[in-house]
């Protein structure tokens, strides 16, 4: 079967390190796996970190596609067949970081990159899951979708970790207003105003990114500083759309409570998100993974906790038990965004509204998931994943393909100016 055209790339990462990315990325890609086709991309890769935890055979790596000219398909390894006989991961694959460092791979050149990016978009599966290394570089960024976050994993254990998972919202769109309103860009000849709103728009980006400038604290803020100076225009409305359509989407790692969770990690997360960004983006917590030992246990023997502590339970009745949740769906439905005029005056932003319904889901997700040990939480958030895959537009959960850098401009330049 050909997957091309409707496939989906989910990217996980944190911004910082150590908490959990890859045994989220591995364990959920292989609970995917089961409703079809999935590849995992090992893209932190100058530590090997996938097969440090699923202790296959490989025979190809992305030594061999950088160095050794082979396709990525050439480069899929599988899981032993003794771990899986019932055939439950037959369509489960990874593609494994090279076993040893290698600069050039690690950090990768302009063109590795775009080679590594179409290769991405010409796999043939379903689902592809991207597990990206720590920190904020461009090469992370520019394997994010454009418009949402991908997975965010964040843990109450690490605090400062929520900081930098919000720093990711932040530089994606950041990225994607610079390129908008880059001084060349050809959007100034449909909007009218040329080098003097690129300038008016510019220094306004430049403050509100640089949280040490509180002249315009946000992108709220930048909103009515914009309108206020050239009143009704198609370029407000297009900021606005961006901003309103983003959708930010986390889980918890080691998730040991309601209140720990929410005082710890997500009240700082959002707060950061509402302070700095916006309070017109939707936050969605997509679920969360128990503190296991056994999730532990597993990544040191190198077997996969979902795999490691195989169930007995066919994989389709595990789904209908899900769906007799009451609250399975929460705050997934499709919400047409706000569009609320933009204020005359911006004050201050307050997160209360935002953190209340982050709070109000996450007491009812707790009532539903009692009892629930971390093979039914993978199960819950990819079956949450499933229905935002198949019930919302493509851009708003992961992508159906990523863009090279140049590509990325040319596409929201077109859609820019179509706009306006
Ligand atoms: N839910 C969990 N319960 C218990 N231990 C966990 C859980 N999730 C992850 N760990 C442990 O936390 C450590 C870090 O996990 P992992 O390597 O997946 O993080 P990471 O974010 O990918 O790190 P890096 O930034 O180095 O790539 C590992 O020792 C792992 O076994
Ligand atoms: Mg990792």
């Amino acid at each position: 079967m050909d997957y091309k055209g409707h496939k989906r790339i989910v990217s996980v990462s944190s911004g910082k390190g150590g908490v959990g990315k890859t045994t989220f990325a591995v364990n959920y890609a292989l609970t995917l796996a089961q409703y079809g086709p999935t590849i995992l991309v090992d893209l932190d890769t100058g530590t090997s970190s996938i097969r440090n935890v699923i202790n296959a055979e490989v025979n190809k790596d992305l030594y061999h596609f950088f160095k050794r000219n082979q396709t990525m398909g050439e480069c899929l390894s599988r899981l032993p067949e003794k771990w899986d006989p019932d055939g439950r991961y037959r369509n489960f694959a990874f593609v494994a970081g090279p076993q040893h460092f290698i600069d050039e791979i690690a950090n990768l050149t302009h063109a590795n990159k775009k080679r590594l990016i179409q290769a991405i978009n010409g796999l043939n599966a379903r689902f592809v899951v991207l597990d990206l290394k720590a920190g904020l570089d461009s090469n992370v960024i520019d394997f994010l979708p454009i418009s949402n976050s991908g997975i965010l994993v964040f843990t109450p254990h690490l605090p400062a970790a929520t900081m930098a998972a919000s720093d990711i919202v932040k530089a994606i769109l950041f990225r994607k207003l610079r390129i908008i309103f880059h001084p060349k860009s050809p959007l100034y000849e449909f909007i009218g105003g040329g080098g003097q709103h690129a300038r008016l728009i510019n220094t306004l980006i430049d403050s509100v990114e640089d949280n040490y400038d509180t002249t315009v604290p946000n992108l709220d803020a930048f909103l009515v500083d914009l309108s206020h100076a050239l009143g009704e225009q198609p370029l407000v409305e297009i900021i606005q759309n961006i901003v309103e359509y983003f959708h930010v989407y986390y889980v918890l790692n080691m998730f040991n409570g309601v209140s720990q969770s929410y005082e710890k990690a997500i009240q700082p997360f959002v707060a950061n998100l509402v302070d700095n960004i916006s309070q017109r983006i939707n936050i969605v917590n997509l679920g969360w993974i128990v503190e296991s030992p056994e999730i532990n246990r597993a990544n040191s023997q190198r077997i996969p906790a979902v795999v490691h502590h195989r169930e007995r339970r066919p994989p389709d009745k595990v789904g209908d038990e899900l769906k007799r949740l009451h609250n399975l769906y929460l705050g997934l439905k499709t919400e047409k965004p706000r569009k609320a005029a933009i204020p005359h005056q911006y004050t201050q932003s307050n997160p209360d509204f935002v953190l209340d319904k982050q709070l109000t889901a996450l007491h009812h997700m707790s009532e539903d998931l009692q009892g629930h040990n971390f093979r039914d939480n993978f199960e819950y958030i990819v079956h949450r994943s499933l229905y935002l895959i198949q019930g919302r537009r493509v851009q708003d959960f992961g992508d159906s393909r990523l863009f090279t850098p140049e590509e990325f401009v040319e596409l929201v330049y077109s859609k820019a100016v179509s706009k306006a």
